[in-house]
């Protein structure tokens, strides 16, 4: 059977990687959280001492860019892929809310993108692939068969990521979640390297009024179709 590049783009917190993961597990193919690999940047930069009262040493954290290795790892017994930094499993620790402010600064690097970019792309090479981020339909895979953008209201994709962080059990308000989804959007949305666009093939997603299995629906028959076309 035929296989494609699914590109899933859109704004934080709008369950890109819910869909990516349900339909990378429905058709087999290998899924690829690109935002994980920027959040891996964010981690090892704070972990150098690089960011110092929200300002960033750009240039130490570029000659470091070599040094600075990024991998997947499936755990089969939680049945997800781990983000893997210079040989540690850093899952657990790229999804706090202080990784969230530092890593739209990380993401305005054009030579960071560069290297993620080039990664990205020969995780991708051989198709199969379900990919999510902001700019995969529109930089990285540019001729990706399927293009879906996702996007719902701020106040319903705060709520989502505020219930997800409090049953990690880490110690939010709703106001912070909110104002970090305000910011990441204005940031993603306006920043010159790459920004948060619709690719003009792509396919608009708006879930704020559907549920997961309603959208995965509808994106799986997209997928069968472009997978099934001549
Ligand atoms: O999807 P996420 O929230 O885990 O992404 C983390 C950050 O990385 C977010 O600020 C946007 C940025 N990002 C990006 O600029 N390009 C991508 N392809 C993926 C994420």
């Amino acid at each position: 059977m035929k296989k494609i590049v699914i590109a899933i783009d859109g704004y934080s917190s709008c369950g890109k990687s819910t869909l990516a993961k349900q339909l990378a597990k429905e058709l087999g193919y290998v899924y690829i959280d690109t935002g994980a690999m920027y959040r891996a940047v964010a981690y090892y930069a704070d972990s150098c001492g690089y960011f110092d009262s929200n300002s960033l040493a750009v240039t130490e954290l570029i000659k470091d860019l070599p040094k600075i290795l990024i991998s997947f790892r499936y755990n089969s017994s939680l049945e997800k892929s781990e983000t893997i930094l210079n040989g540690q499993n850093i899952e657990q620790h790229i999804r706090s809310i202080k990784i969230s402010n530092y890593v739209s600064k990380i993401a305005q690097i054009k030579e960071v993108r560069l290297k993620l970019i080039e990664l990205q792309r020969a995780m991708g090479k051989e198709k199969g692939i379900v990919m999510d981020g902001r700019d995969i339909g529109s930089v990285v895979f540019p001729d990706a068969e399927l293009k879906l953008f996702m996007t719902a209201s701020p106040e319903i994709r705060a709520q989502r990521r505020y219930d997800e962080l409090v049953a990690k059990g880490e110690k939010v308000t709703f106001e912070e979640v909110f104002s970090n989804i305000i910011l990441r959007d204005n940031d993603d949305t306006t920043r010159s390297e790459n920004p948060l666009i619709k690719a003009s093939d792509a396919v608009v997603i708006d879930n704020s009024e559907l549920t997961q299995v309603e959208q995965f629906e509808i994106t799986l028959k997209m997928a069968l179709s472009k997978i099934n076309e001549k």
